[in-house]
């Protein structure tokens, strides 16, 4: 016979059943960090204290098997073709905390490499900029825009410069990344191993069968730095729950008896809502898709595809918001701007129009940061047993606990 202690024990042990395939190593990894404890939380109803347990929110360790289990093996939104506009273009970027660089070559093509130098892996790009060539800061080592090695000098011996031919060099050349892209959203895999962008992508675009994005166009970009977990920031994203409470003019657009709180389907979230009426930023000042009904010219609709790749279509808009984790307790965040087509992106009566869009989402995104770092702070309580969640608003959000684990853990 055991004693209530002992059996108390002896059920926290226990796991509840993953339901999905883990790999052996992976899920050690995980209950070093979180316990057996930690994964029936994760798995726990939502009418119980329930979701990732605060190390996944605060431990460097559950960061890092993040980064290598689920950011270096699925499709990352990296950036949009319009922030490389010309020959020699290239933007630096971090995804699974390894630093990546895009760079549009002499043929015009956009490709990924890993921003680090073939001599002694000095990071080579820290900033946006655009240049003929790649040269390394540290001892000159000079990189052609489609990442073969030009020349090295003084490598050799004194005054000695050694050029390269037109041949491919793996030895020596940058190292590629697998890039895909869709109506001028770029993506990488680090893995080269996931199935294709456009398999990835089809589940999402499924839901938008009444919109044409055959022309969509990007007009810019914005970004925030958020001292919060990425998950935290996501959860946020997919519910609108408080809507009614932190954002009085996505209130008075859509408010909250028009809206559900959405569901996954296996890597897509997609929630909407139909409007009363259009209002600024949110399809009143810019040109349409193209045949809509009247319904769907009002609709709001927001997706994520696992694991970051959001998107926000209204009538007049395609609007990605991307998280990058950059550690346990921050997020960058890239928000980029696409409208319907050539005309809402560059004729002079749309500018107004393009300004409202902007400074929307801007302000919106304001208004949740605030409250995500407060959110932050609250995990570094050792009393907060699991998240209360709604079951009317806030199912997703409780099953993306579950969907990051199994993301780490699955083969
Ligand atoms: S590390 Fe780049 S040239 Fe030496
Ligand atoms: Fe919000």
């Amino acid at each position: 016979m055991v004693s209530g202690a002992q059996e108390t024990e002896h059920i926290a042990a226990d796991k509840r059943p993953l339901g999905f395939d883990a790999e052996p190593d992976a899920l050690a990894a995980v209950e070093a960090i979180i316990r057996a404890s930690g994964i029936n939380q994760t798995l726990a109803p939502i009418d119980c204290p329930s979701g990732l347990p605060n190390q996944a929110y605060t431990d460097p360790a559950w960061f890092a098997l993040e980064q290598s289990r689920i950011f270096a093996r699925q499709w990352i939104f990296v950036g949009s073709d319009g922030e490389l506009p010309e020959v020699g273009s290239i933007k630096p970027i971090e995804i699974a905390g390894q630093p990546i660089m895009l760079v549009r070559g002499e043929d015009q093509t956009v490709r990924a490499f890993h921003n680090v130098c073939r001599h002694r892996g000095t990071q080579l790009i820290t900033e946006p900029c655009a240049l003929r060539s790649v040269t390394c800061p540290y001892h000159a080592w000079n990189y052609r825009l489609d990442g073969r090695l030009r020349s090295r000098p003084h490598f050799r011996g004194p005054n000695q410069v050694e050029r390269f031919s037109e041949e491919v060099n793996p030895e020596l050349d940058l190292l590629p990344v697998r890039l895909s892209s869709w109506q001028g959203c770029l993506f990488v895999d680090l893995s080269g191993q996931a199935p294709d962008l456009s398999h990835w992508l089809a589940p999402m675009l499924a839901r938008f069968g009444a919109y044409d994005f055959a022309n969509i166009q990007w007009i810019g970009k914005d970004s925030f730095t958020i001292r919060a977990n990425w998950k935290l920031v996501l959860e946020n994203y997919m519910e609108p729950y408080h809507v009614f409470a932190a954002h009085p003019r996505l209130l008075a657009h859509a408010p909250m008896d028009v809206r559900w709180s959405g569901r996954w389907q296996d890597h897509v979230f997609y929630n909407d809502y139909v409007a009363p009426t259009l209002t600024e930023g949110r399809g009143a000042a810019l040109p349409h898709y193209p045949n809509l009904s009247d319904e769907d010219t009002r609709r709001g609709a927001w997706t994520t595809c696992f694991p970051t790749f959001c998107v926000e279509v209204f009538a007049d808009q395609f609007t990605v918001l991307v998280t990058y984790p950059i550690a346990p307790d921050e997020t960058y965040e890239e928000l980029h701007f696409f409208v319907v087509n050539e005309d809402a992106a560059h004729a002079p009566e749309h500018e107004e129009g393009r300004k409202g869009l902007l400074e929307m989402w801007h302000d919106l995104n304001l208004e949740d940061v605030a409250i995500l770092e407060r959110l932050q702070k609250g995990r570094k309580s050792a009393a907060f047993p699991g998240s209360l969640m709604s079951p009317a608003w806030e199912t997703p959000s409780h099953q993306l606990s579950q969907k990051v684990l199994q993301a780490i853990v699955e083969p």
